[in-house]
């Protein structure tokens, strides 16, 4: 059965990355969210209250309609070429499935030294040496899942293998697979991967990984159930000796919900923690979100990185954006201009809880130990 916490994590992110003027990513979370408000409403007894659940799904499927929309007049295509464009299929054949080139390299991301290490053992050292992977009778490709807290770089990680291999990145969103908007879900997964294979290089990211292969198989939709065996089926079929790369990442918050099906041998056979970042990670990451801003020069960043145990990365780029907005505001209503100040900073942090409380983090710490 779909929870409302889940309902309300997807919604809240559809909601945010709207808010972020990205209508492309807010939309299958708006999607996810309004097919999660209709399972939770069809097993409502109180018929009132069922009603307006499906009025709140159908205002988010309306949200996630402009999304599409705004998608298309802010060009967003134009950076996300869609497959297949020849569109024999129906419009709906290539609409979930999107490809990037990105942009991000493992030095823009801070801290995660073990992780990044196992990546490039594993995924970027095979493929860019193939010749000694050979002979030491090292696989190219295959399958690697990172779990962990939100916002502790995951997304960023699979951006990065695939700039760093100069490769192509196929985003599966399973929002849109489990949408009953989206028809053909079967073709669409072949089609998906057929295009990677066509890719001298492709990475393909499945992106909470356990909304598409929950352990609970009855918590599965009529879709799911056919397209997930699938989607296994092509992971296995991965050519991993060829010269060619197709890596599969898979990322996910909860991976004690994964069906165990998804971690057997050929699949996504590695799994790598995905951790808060550490005191060296948190310094890092106040140089990249601070550094490049105007600071005063006694902004102590040892004195920061204290007070932001237990911060995600996404939350210390908040904390950042919270300082800056403050000097701005005042230079913006007429204020002459001034650096960001270690009050700023500091205020903005006790502003700016940490999004994952202990409690969360130590049970993917937990998880990790014994999973
Ligand atoms: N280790 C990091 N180094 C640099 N920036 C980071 C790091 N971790 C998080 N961030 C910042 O936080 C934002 C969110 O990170 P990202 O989307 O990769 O998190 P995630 O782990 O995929 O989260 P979720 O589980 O919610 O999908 C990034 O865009 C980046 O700006
Ligand atoms: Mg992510």
């Amino acid at each position: 059965m779909p929870t409302f916490a889940t309902f309300q994590r997807l919604k809240d992110k559809g909601i945010a990355a709207y808010r972020n003027g990205d209508p492309i990513s807010a939309r299958p979370y708006l999607i996810q969210a309004a097919e999660c408000m209709l399972d939770i409403a069809a097993s409502n007894n109180n018929p009132a209250e069922r009603e307006q659940q499906e009025h709140y799904a159908a205002e988010l499927i309306d949200l996630a309609k402009r999304c599409e929309r705004a998608g298309k007049q802010s060009g967003g295509v134009k950076t996300r070429d869609r497959v297949g464009s020849d569109d024999d299929n129906g419009p709906d054949a290539s609409d979930w499935i999107v490809r990037e080139k990105p942009t991000i390299h493992f030095d823009d991301i801070a801290g995660l030294d073990d992780v990044k290490e196992e990546i490039f053992l594993k995924m970027i050292y095979p493929f860019n040496h193939p010749e000694l992977a050979g002979r030491y009778g090292i696989d190219v490709g295959g399958g690697l899942l990172m779990y962990g807290p939100p916002g502790t770089g995951k997304t960023m990680i699979a951006k990065a293998v695939a700039c760093e291999l100069d490769a192509t990145m196929f985003v599966i969103s399973p929002a849109q697979i489990m949408s009953k908007w989206v028809g053909e879900a079967e073709q669409n997964i072949k089609k998906l991967f057929d295009a990677a294979k066509q890719e001298a290089k492709a990475v393909i990211f499945m992106d909470e990984v356990e909304a598409l292969v929950p352990a609970r198989r009855d918590s599965q939709s009529n879709v799911m159930q056919r397209v997930v065996p699938q989607i296994l089926q092509e992971i296995e079929g991965f050519d991993r000796k060829a010269d060619r790369a197709l890596l599969f990442l898979g990322a996910t918050n909860e991976p004690w919900a994964l069906d165990p099906a998804m971690t057997r041998p050929g699949r996504l056979d590695e799994k790598t923690h995905v951790p808060l970042p550490d005191p060296e990670a948190r310094f890092k990451l106040f140089e990249i979100y601070l550094g490049k801003r105007p600071m005063d020069p006694d902004v102590d960043f040892a004195r920061l990185v204290e007070e932001t145990a237990g911060y995600s990365g996404a939350d210390i780029k908040a904390v950042a954006h919270r300082a800056a907005t403050r000097p701005f505001l005042e230079s913006v209503s007429g204020g002459a201009p001034r650096n960001i100040s270690l009050a700023d900073v500091l205020t903005a942090i006790v502003e700016t809880p940490p999004s994952v409380s202990p409690s969360q983090a130590e049970r993917y710490t937990a998880w990790a130990r014994g999973g």
